[in-house]
């Protein structure tokens, strides 16, 4: 990694910095290191292809808050004096999981509980804990350390540190620091109910929540003191980092919230015997892509899918089966359902006869397999006169005739949309991470009776956005 000599930069750049740094209250070496993590977040990749035209609004609502997400994003942690500080450590840790980067400040009471040393190791910083401390001073410490940074949090936060805080006093760098700072500021208290239930701690904390300090707990139950409970544990860890996300990332649009998506996604595995089976070759990518999209654009999301080498996408309900006949069965028990997209490559087929030992070779030549139509999952479910789901999406992956195919799907499925891909093995969509797309709706004003819009070719994720952003659109119209 090169290093960069702000000594040898041109005057004019270096005054301009000084002059900057000197705005914002920091160092210029640190001016310098905030703009390049902002240039470097500015430059991190929003969309690796153009947005289709059908894209809405909410989709690069959706792009910007991932952009924002990547945003590499600080937090001051003051550990204060209680005996709860001890679970401070473990919020470092939570706070990193969650991609932030941690500074502590531990205040000479907290010193009695934990180490400068522990906090330092575990934020894999520096450990702060002195207002006069010429190596961070030097470089405007406490103003660095209260403004530098996205989010200034207090855990534990006692009875004391919430009174100069309200207050306004400023003796030590703790307080100087939540004096300095314009960020937002999180407290989780911690102390004795009797003293968080004392009349001067209900004036501190009503005078901190009037001055739009935000407050995580305290918990009810069994206190340090033997025999002692009440309010006033301090939230746990999870608790508090998640607040921290919240109050920091600008909460991602959630349009399908409250809505139930079932979708089918993979092959399937019709067995012959014991140990073999007929198959294809789906990766299942797209359906899991989709189930991960709208379970982030907030849906409760069932997957159904066949047997593929692809993990459960986050938060989403994921049944794993192996034939058609099991797939049907789970889509059953799934519905009702609000929307249901069938991305599964369904075998249309099964073996009649399936041998309850593994078929042996014999003298006679091949073993006659006879084969026998399976359900089809899609048409069954949009032909339901009970339990149908308002929107009903198939998939059709031909390798000729691809618009002309897809019409006549949708027709003869009875489904609402129909999201065809030409699969011809040229196209390496089968497997690959790419797809092009094109949906296709009923529109009795067009000449045909269909309405085809062609997506350009996109990764598999974006496509799943796409269509998730449609489908949101649709179901919004539909309810509203
Ligand atoms: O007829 P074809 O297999 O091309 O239809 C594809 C669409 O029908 C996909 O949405 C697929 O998931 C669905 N399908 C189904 N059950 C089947 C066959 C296909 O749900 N037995």
């Amino acid at each position: 990694m090169a290093s960069l000599t702000i000594r040898k930069l041109d005057e004019a750049i270096k005054a301009e910095l000084r002059v900057r740094a000197a705005r914002n209250g920091r160092s210029v070496e640190d001016e310098v290191r905030v703009i390049l993590r902002e240039a470097a977040t500015d430059a991190l990749p929003t969309a690796t292809t153009e947005a289709p035209s059908s894209r809405s609004a909410t989709s690069s609502e959706r792009l910007d808050y991932r952009s924002k997400s990547n945003a590499i994003q600080n937090i001051t942690l003051i550990i204060g004096g209680g005996i709860a500080a001890y679970k401070a450590l473990d919020l470092i840790r939570r706070l990193k999981e969650r991609g932030f980067i941690v500074r502590c400040v531990i205040t000479h009471a907290a010193q009695q509980f934990v180490t400068p040393l522990s906090a330092s190791a575990l934020s894999n910083n520096r450990a702060y804990t002195d207002l006069f401390d010429p190596a961070s001073e030097f470089d405007a410490g406490h103003i660095r350390l209260a403004r530098d940074c996205d989010l200034v949090i207090v855990a534990p936060a006692t009875a004391d540190l919430m009174a100069k805080m309200a207050n306004g006093h400023a003796d030590d760098l703790a307080t100087a620091i939540l004096l300095a700072t314009n960020r937002p500021i999180l407290l989780a208290p911690a102390m004795n109910p009797l003293m968080w239930d004392n009349a001067a701690t209900r004036r501190n904390v009503a005078q901190l929540v009037r001055d739009g300090v935000t407050l995580i707990g305290p918990g009810t139950g069994e206190m340090a003191e033997a025999g002692e409970a009440g309010v006033g544990r301090m939230s746990e860890p999870t608790e508090i980092a998640d607040a921290a996300v919240r109050m920091v990332r600008p909460q991602r649009p959630r349009p399908l919230a409250g809505k139930r998506i079932l979708i089918t996604a993979g092959p399937t595995h019709e067995p012959i015997d014991p140990v073999r089976y007929i198959a294809n070759r789906s990766s299942g990518k797209q359906g899991f892509a989709i189930a991960a999209a709208a379970h982030a654009a907030g849906a409760d999301v069932t997957l159904i899918t066949g047997p593929v080498d692809l993990a459960d996408p986050a938060g989403v309900n994921v049944k794993r089966v192996e034939s058609a006949r099991d797939m049907l069965q789970q889509v059953e028990t799934t519905l009702p359902v609000d929307v249901a997209i069938f991305a599964a490559a369904v075998a249309d087929w099964r073996v009649a006869n399936e041998g309850s030992q593994k078929l042996k070779k014999t003298q006679g030549g091949m073993p006659q397999l006879e084969l026998v139509e399976n359900p089809d999952i899609l048409a069954t479910v949009s032909h339901l006169t009970q339990r149908r789901p308002p929107l009903v999406i198939g998939f059709a992956a031909e390798t000729e005739h691809l618009l002309d195919n897809a019409r006549s799907k949708l027709a003869r499925k009875g489904c609402d949309w129909i999201v065809a891909n030409d699969v011809s093995p040229a196209t390496g969509v089968m497997g690959g991470d790419r797809n092009t797309i094109h949906l296709i709706s009923k529109d009795d004003s067009s000449d045909d009776g269909f309405h085809v819009e062609s997506w350009p070719v996109m990764t598999k994720d974006d496509v799943a956005a796409a269509l998730v952003d449609r489908i949101a659109t649709t179901v919004k119209d539909q309810t509203s």
